[in-house]
């Protein structure tokens, strides 16, 4: 099990002068590739699942192999959901096994950036999960041509950054120094300066879209001005696209599996590369030493009910599955009746929290209440009830 708090993590990297990458993926064979890179290398890693890549791959079933790759893995990993678009997107992410999210509203004018970014950021907190925001616009599309999408960069200010993250309360920031999404044009210039201003007036972690094509010596400059995250996708699309046009050009009558053949070895190659050129590799016992587990609570409430019927009982539970599943932090909701018909009680509610800190902003999230006093607590009058935790 090495979920770990992204905040910890990333923590970790930026008072030790080294960056963690953030990797987006789009298929199993990407989520394959990065484990087994982090897992050679002793790294810690963050799965990257952007919002602009959900025309291609299902979001709910790429967080539950996420998730199960990332608890499996000996090193510690974070799932971060990438370039969220909106309040409910980053809801929606975290109550799925995100534990750290980004909320892209930088195309946004300065105080439209900073109110979502604030409500995003309470509502994040209060499930435990760490908030990266974006300043400035980093332009261009991941895994197309920068000249195609150019965009209009817009630097990072120096003092809108601090009063970003002053009014915000973000974990870390994502800065824009000439960084590009996609294929460069030509050779990236980057306003260091601007970068060792902006890391002096916050002292938080920063963090770098548009990773690829940038060169080593770039990036230890950028580790050192305060960069302990990098976002890093094309030169992963791009290995495995060269290698599937070796495959086709070898044999053009080869199916999927042909096709895809050797991929994963490809990428891999690509983020080891990366892990040692950012210092991330053979951090990961370090990393494992400071970081919270990330693990879930679980709520239980064991009830008989008064003055109402099963049927009445059972309709009051599959409404509160409906309204209590939704609640920021909440994983899953599960009811049930006693399989033995003398058991003491009768009733059980299940819900699960992303963190311990869910207790709280569940018990108190204006569905709960509503549903607690008017519905439950009136009929539900004998009851158990507990927090756990899985040892
Ligand atoms: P590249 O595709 O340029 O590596 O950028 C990835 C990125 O910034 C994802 O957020």
């Amino acid at each position: 099990m090495a979920l770990v708090n992204m905040r910890d993590m990333l923590g970790h990297a930026y008072h030790n002068g080294y960056a963690v990458g953030g990797f987006d993926l789009v298929s199993l064979d990407f989520l394959e590739a990065i484990i087994a890179a982090g897992e050679a290398q002793r790294a810690p890693l963050i799965l990257s699942l952007a919002e602009s890549h959900f025309d291609y791959y299902d979001f709910e079933l790429a967080t539950v192999a996420a998730e199960l790759a990332a608890k499996r893995a000996s090193i510690p990993v974070a799932i971060h959901l990438d370039h969220g678009a909106s309040f409910d997107s980053a809801v929606k992410a975290i109550n799925l096994g995100c534990n750290g999210v980004m909320v892209d509203a930088s195309h946004q004018a300065f105080e439209d950036n900073v109110a979502l970014t604030k409500k995003i950021v309470s509502m994040a907190h209060a499930c435990g999960v760490p908030v990266e925001g974006e300043l400035g616009y980093v332009a261009g599309v991941e895994g197309e041509d920068a000249e195609k999408h150019p965009g209009e960069v817009i630097y990072t200010s120096v003092d809108e950054a601090k009063t970003y993250v002053e009014q915000t309360g973000v974990d870390l920031l994502a800065v824009s120094i000439g960084t590009v999404h996609g294929r460069m044009k030509g050779e990236p210039v980057l306003d260091f300066e601007r970068l060792q201003k902006i890391n002096e007036a916050l002292n938080i972690p920063l963090v770098i879209h548009g990773g690829t094509g940038l060169s080593d010596q770039q990036f230890h400059q950028l580790i050192e001005n305060g960069v302990a995250k990098i976002n890093y996708y094309t030169a992963l699309a791009d290995a495995a696209g060269n290698k599937m046009r070796e495959n086709v050009s070898r044999d053009d009558r080869c199916g999927y599996t042909g096709i895809v053949d050797g991929i994963q070895d490809a990428m891999r190659a690509e983020i080891e590369r990366c892990m040692v050129n950012w210092g991330s590799a053979g951090q990961a016992d370090a990393v494992l030493a400071v970081a919270e587990a990330w693990q879930p609570v679980h709520h239980v409430i064991i009830f008989n009910v008064e003055n109402c019927d099963d049927a009445q009982a059972s309709n009051m539970m599959q409404q509160g599955e409906k309204l209590l599943s939704r609640v920021p932090g909440v994983r899953r909701v599960l009811t049930g009746n006693a399989v033995q018909t003398d058991a003491k009680y009768k009733f059980t509610w299940l819900v699960e929290f992303v963190h311990e800190n869910v207790i709280e902003s569940y018990r108190n999230h204006p569905a709960h209440v509503t549903f607690a006093d008017n519905m439950f607590r009136p009929v539900a009058g004998d009851r158990i009830s507990i927090d756990f935790r899985q040892n």
